[in-house]
């Protein structure tokens, strides 16, 4: 009884939610409404069942199909601010989010739109105790000179998002795909970070290192098949944002009593607790904790450890860091 009330009520920061992933299927449907787009599915029920994934690549065809509601900047502020007001309430209080601009600029809506509606919920956040800033994401199934094209897009907007990251299909789409944009957001002064491990090899985890220079592995549960990727990935403090129920329903793991987010911790990882997309995995940051800790039998050690690891992990100021415990 007390674990819980710690877990939920401890400062924590999240470094890994695609704000894509935590629109709701009641929010997807009234956008639906209010901008005129039909959807495939009769309503919202009807839509929840389809949310039974077998891999990364099942859930990504939904994910993206929900994102197709989204048309004007205030539907991009309403998804960004439902986020931001059940992050404040789990005490979330610094939140990096990636958002995929390709999924919206392939359907006409530009750059400025997604970028204005994101930008002003996250600076609303303030007043409700959250620190948030925007992580833009390539989609690494796309080309390199997609992602060039959409970089020139954001540089206008450039000092409303703090990093760069890289997300969707992994496997068969290595990090190396993405060396030569990765090197000039390097040079913009951009964050980086990528998606890697999470169904792919620990190779993709080494390349993301080596290659793109990234300061963090978004998932990278797979490096615990390489001992000397863990010994890198604990000696460079590396964070990995992990995101437990994300992992379960996309079927990473059998179940969470298998996850191995203990073993990563207890081998010096700075591993954190993420949601990933909360909409769609059944759980925001609160609930990853709950359930990752009932399952596998992390304690208040633990808690606290993953507590300090996700402002350690953040690209936030360290006179910020200090503020948020
Ligand atoms: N992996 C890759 N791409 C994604 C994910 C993920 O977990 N969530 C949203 N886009
Ligand atoms: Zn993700």
């Amino acid at each position: 009884e007390r674990l819980p009330a710690l877990l939920a009520a401890m400062p924590k920061a999240e470094l890994h939610i695609h704000i894509e992933g935590s629109l709701e299927p009641e929010l997807i449907f009234a956008l639906a409404r209010r901008n005129g787009v039909a959807l495939p599915y009769a309503g919202v029920e009807d839509l929840r069942r389809a949310y039974a994934f077998t891999n990364l690549q099942s859930f990504l065809d939904i994910y993206y199909a929900g994102a197709s509601v989204l048309l004007q900047s205030q539907d991009f502020y309403d998804m960004a601010w439902a986020y931001l007001e059940r992050a404040a309430a789990d005490q979330v209080r610094r939140a990096e989010i990636f958002f995929d601009p390709q999924t919206h600029t392939a359907r006409g809506v530009a750059m400025e739109t997604v970028i204005d509606g994101l930008s002003r919920a996250c600076r609303d956040a303030k007043r409700i105790g959250v620190d948030a800033e925007l992580i833009l994401c390539f989609l690494r199934h796309l080309s390199e000179e997609e992602a060039f094209d959409t970089l020139e897009q954001a540089l206008p907007f450039r000092d409303r998002f703090i990093g760069v990251g890289l997300d969707s299909s992994e496997v068969g789409h290595p990090p190396e795909k993405f060396a030569r944009v990765f090197a000039k957001c390097r040079q913009q002064g951009l964050h980086l970070v990528a998606h890697a491990g999470e169904e792919g090899p620990p190779a993709y985890v080494w390349a993301a290192l080596d290659v793109l220079k990234v300061e963090r592995i978004d998932h990278g549960v797979q490096s615990a098949q390489d001992p000397a990727l863990m010994k890198r990935l604990a000696q460079d403090r590396i964070p990995l944002t992990v995101c437990p129920l994300s992992n379960l329903k996309l079927c990473v793991f059998p179940d969470l009593a298998q996850h191995n987010i203990r073993q990563l911790l207890d081998a010096g990882l700075c591993a954190t607790i993420n949601s990933d997309d909360p909409a769609y995995f059944g759980g925001y940051m609160n609930a990853n904790f709950l359930q990752t800790f009932a399952a596998t039998g992390l304690d208040a050690q633990h808690a606290y450890r993953l507590a300090r690891n996700s402002f350690e992990g953040s690209f936030a100021e360290a006179s910020a860091k200090k503020r948020y415990v």
